[in-house]
């Protein structure tokens, strides 16, 4: 199908754009009130993701409420280690958990590698009917979380601020780590592959802890893997966003992707200089601007634009929407984007 509007992917292949085209990373469940009516008819996140006709309809949300130039399908990065045989709960207010993790050889022979298609055939089915519901009305971006950070929540068992038991893995047993490292790899290559043979028409990798690693360890325990991702890719333009690795952006300059995300501790002209005119710059406005009166947002979003301005750029938030924003400023950052 004909997409009416394919700014994303024409910005992201560095493409004549009438306009930057605009997106907000956690645009589906985190701040629409209908969302929440949606999540109130069923058990809970896990239940919602698994429904491909619900996870369809509050992926297209954002799409029909908030204006956005792309949609992102519904669903979690902890679905892969769920495929893997280590499955998650979502404890209300508190975040993901596990029941059990991966700390022991025992451990890591009880796991599979995913085979993206029939172990996450929800997820797939949900990508099918997005594409059918949103006809061409804009791209759907398909997603993983980055080897690194889904090895930090299978060893840690919950979200941490340090993640010091997966950190403390890397020195601990490197060969044991590479190992588990490579089987999120692989599993994750099956599973975007499942996604864009479904439909997607851009993948982005989530490395949300990627800030917490030193450059050297960043280099050999993340980096590798990604670049093996973007490496086995080549149907749809990838994005790599690595949230913190402001120590990497020279790096990724050499990443076989299209599109790099900066958070907001990135500086723009600083982050165009490392990585050079051949990527996509996408981001990076801090999520907490959207805090502001609209004045206030309009002035914070014209700010990030402008520094853009010239180059190749998505616009996006520095990082997820946070759950207590107004639906009303991200209308007011969308809008501020496409009328700059
Ligand atoms: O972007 C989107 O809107 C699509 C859906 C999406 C979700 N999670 C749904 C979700 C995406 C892209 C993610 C990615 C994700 N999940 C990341 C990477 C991006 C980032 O923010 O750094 C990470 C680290 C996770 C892990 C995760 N899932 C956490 C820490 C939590 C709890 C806190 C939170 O974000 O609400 C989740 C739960 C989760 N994932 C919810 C949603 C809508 C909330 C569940 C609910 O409705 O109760």
């Amino acid at each position: 199908m004909q997409l009416q509007n394919d700014l994303l992917l024409r910005a992201a292949t560095g493409q004549k754009v009438e306009r930057t085209p605009v997106w907000l990373m956690r645009q589906a469940g985190r701040i629409l009130p209908e969302y929440r009516a949606v999540r109130e008819s069923v058990s809970g996140f896990i239940e919602l993701a698994q429904t491909p006709e619900l996870a369809a309809e509050v992926t297209i949300q954002p799409v029909d409420l908030l204006g956005v130039d792309a949609a992102i399908i519904f669903s979690d990065i902890l679905v892969i280690p769920e495929a893997m045989g280590l499955p998650y709960e979502m404890v209300e207010k508190r975040g993901p958990w596990f029941p059990q993790t991966v700390q022991s050889e025992s451990d890591l022979k009880k796991l599979r590698i995913a085979d993206g298609a029939n172990d996450l055939s929800y997820v797939i089915k949900a990508i099918e009917i997005t594409k059918k519901e949103l006809a061409g009305r804009v791209p759907l971006i398909g997603f993983a979380g980055a080897p690194w950070t889904i090895f930090a929540y299978m060893i840690e068992g919950s979200g941490s601020k340090t993640f010091s038991k997966a950190r403390a893995m890397l020195y601990t047993q490197p060969e044991f780590s590479h190992r588990l490292l490579q089987m999120i790899t692989d599993s994750t290559i099956n599973y975007l592959k499942a996604q864009i043979k479904a439909g997607v028409d851009l993948v982005q990798i989530f490395d949300s802890w990627a800030g917490i690693l030193g450059p050297v360890q960043y280099q050999e325990f993340s980096m590798k893997y990604i670049s093996q991702i973007c490496g086995a890719i080549d149907e749809v333009p990838k994005t790599v966003f690595a949230k913190g690795a402001f120590f990497a952006r020279e790096e990724m300059a050499t990443l076989n992707c299209e599109t790099i995300g900066l958070d907001w501790n990135m500086g723009i002209a600083e982050s165009r200089k490392l990585i050079g005119a051949e990527k996509t710059l996408q981001g990076n406005l801090d999520p907490a601007a959207l805090y502001g009166n609209p004045d206030q947002v309009r002035k914070a979003t014209r700010e990030m634009m402008e520094q853009f301005k010239g180059s190749r750029h998505i616009a996006n938030l520095g990082h997820g929407v946070y759950p207590d924003i107004d639906p009303e400023m991200v209308k007011v950052f969308i809008e501020t984007v496409k009328a700059f």
